[in-house]
């Protein structure tokens, strides 16, 4: 395992103590609050889960040291622009990106494109001095996020990677867990990402089965976030070998400007090929000596958004699934649990659930992720301090991504080469 400490690679969490807050320590922050004025690109689905998240941060975390500001939404649909200031409070739309970029009152921009237009995106914020959030995978392929990671970096912004999953309060409980020690010496993981989004072989052919606007398929859309998860609870992954299929190779074309995500054609629709791969599977073998298998699916049918991970160690385990996120099974063999895994559920007692609700088995749900992650890229820009993950963890994910593309070629194991420049 590297010499980083685990705590070091999740970024900050807040503690349940910091959420006690004293209306004297409220009114304290309010007066030396930092604006951070926001420019959102790309107003789909993560683009409008940023900006609710955005706008309710104030209701949930009253002692942050930033107030936002909408400032500037821009997408390539006027109406969905439009929409951004009509519902959502910004106070300006646009069909040109450009103009985001331009705005003097905009800190951080927020990129929520599909992933080929990221790294034209990152570079025009980095170049203009913003500060830069981008949806994962930061671009289409491991050049792509080599090429955003070094523009960050050289324009000295401080970026952040949409992994919204590491931000769940009891991945955070698990995270501390084997940062304790409590499962003794890790030697098996299991991570997959199983959603049935393109299962349907009517599903529209929207961007993201398109190599030349998604880039790769399913391992920069779902298995980035399993192998995010990896790297922040074990480690470094050193060796791999891997494969990849498309299963379903055609499907219905979409109307421009209309059908994105989950859009459904008829069977006698012009069908488009379908050009990156809706499955990937691999073995690979981490820094700490720790095993590991990973498959991301996007075509089977059944699981409906299993991003889920399985720890094994030599005193216990435990296991998370996105399906029942309010849930972890946890095995503690020095506790007299051996007979079988114990429920642990969700409650205020975890990072970050009590803003949300109090009380125990109150569950929180998939935005709430992402309002966490946007509530603490936020505190990290306030603070003018890196975020994580941000660019860097992007770039190990993709060196990995790299070895397992190389790998579905050749046939054979593949070292993880790292693409960082140092
Ligand atoms: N973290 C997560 O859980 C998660 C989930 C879904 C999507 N994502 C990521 O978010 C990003 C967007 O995905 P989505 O599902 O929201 O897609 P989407 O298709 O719903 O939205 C994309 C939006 O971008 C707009 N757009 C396209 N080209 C544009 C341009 N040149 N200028 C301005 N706007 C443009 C489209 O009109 C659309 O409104 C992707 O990178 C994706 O991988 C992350």
């Amino acid at each position: 395992m590297s010499g980083e400490r685990p705590s070091e690679r999740w970024g900050d969490a807040v503690s349940d103590e910091s959420r006690n807050q004293s209306s004297a320590l409220l009114e304290r922050a309010a007066g030396t609050r930092r604006r951070i004025g926001v420019g959102l690109i790309g107003f789909g689905w993560l683009g409008r889960a940023h900006s609710r998240s955005l706008r309710r941060i104030p209701t949930l975390f009253g002692e942050r040291e930033f107030d936002v500001e909408l400032v500037i939404c821009a997408d390539e649909v006027p109406a969905r622009a439009q929409e951004a200031v009509d519902a959502f409070g910004y106070s300006h739309a646009t069909g040109d990106w450009r103009a985001v970029m331009d705005d003097p009152a905009v800190d951080a921009v927020f990129i929520a494109a599909p992933n080929m237009l990221h790294v034209e995106l990152v570079e025009a914020a980095a170049a203009a001095g913003k500060d830069v959030f981008c949806e994962k995978p930061v671009g289409g392929t491991p050049e792509q996020t080599l090429r955003a990671e070094r523009a960050a970096r050289r324009a000295g912004v401080i970026s952040g990677v949409g992994h919204n999953f590491r931000w769940a309060p009891l991945v955070r409980h698990a995270a501390s867990l084997i940062e304790q020690g409590r499962f003794g010496e890790i030697t098996n993981y299991r991570g997959r990402f199983f959603s049935m989004y393109g299962s349907d072989p009517l599903g529209l052919l929207s961007w993201r089965f398109l190599v030349d606007e998604a880039g790769h398929g399913v391992t920069s859309d779902l298995l980035s976030h399993a192998v995010d998860m990896a790297h922040m609870l074990i480690g470094p992954i050193t060796r791999v070998v891997g494969t990849t299929e498309t299963f379903i190779r055609e499907r219905p074309l979409p109307a421009p400007g209309e059908g994105t995500h989950y859009g459904r054609g008829r069977e006698d629709d012009p069908r488009g090929a379908v050009t990156n791969e809706d499955y990937a599977g691999m073995l690979c073998e981490f820094a700490n000596g720790a095993r590991g298998t990973f498959e991301a699916s996007r075509t089977m049918v059944g699981p409906e958004s299993q991003m889920a991970f399985d720890v094994y160690g030599t005193e216990g385990a435990l296991g998370w699934n996105f399906e029942r996120m309010n849930e972890l099974q946890l095995y503690l063999a020095g506790e007299g649990l051996e007979s079988g895994y114990t429920r642990v559920l969700a409650g205020e007692r975890f990072p970050y659930h009590g803003s949300f609700v109090p009380g125990s088995a109150n569950g929180i749900g998939y935005e709430d992720l992402v309002t966490i992650e946007d509530y603490e890229f936020c505190r990290a820009l306030a603070e003018r301090r890196p975020f994580r993950p941000g660019f860097e963890e992007a770039l190990r994910w993709v060196s990995v991504q790299a070895a397992l593309l190389r790998s579905a070629e050749s046939g054979q194991w593949e070292d993880v080469v790292s693409l960082r420049e140092d």
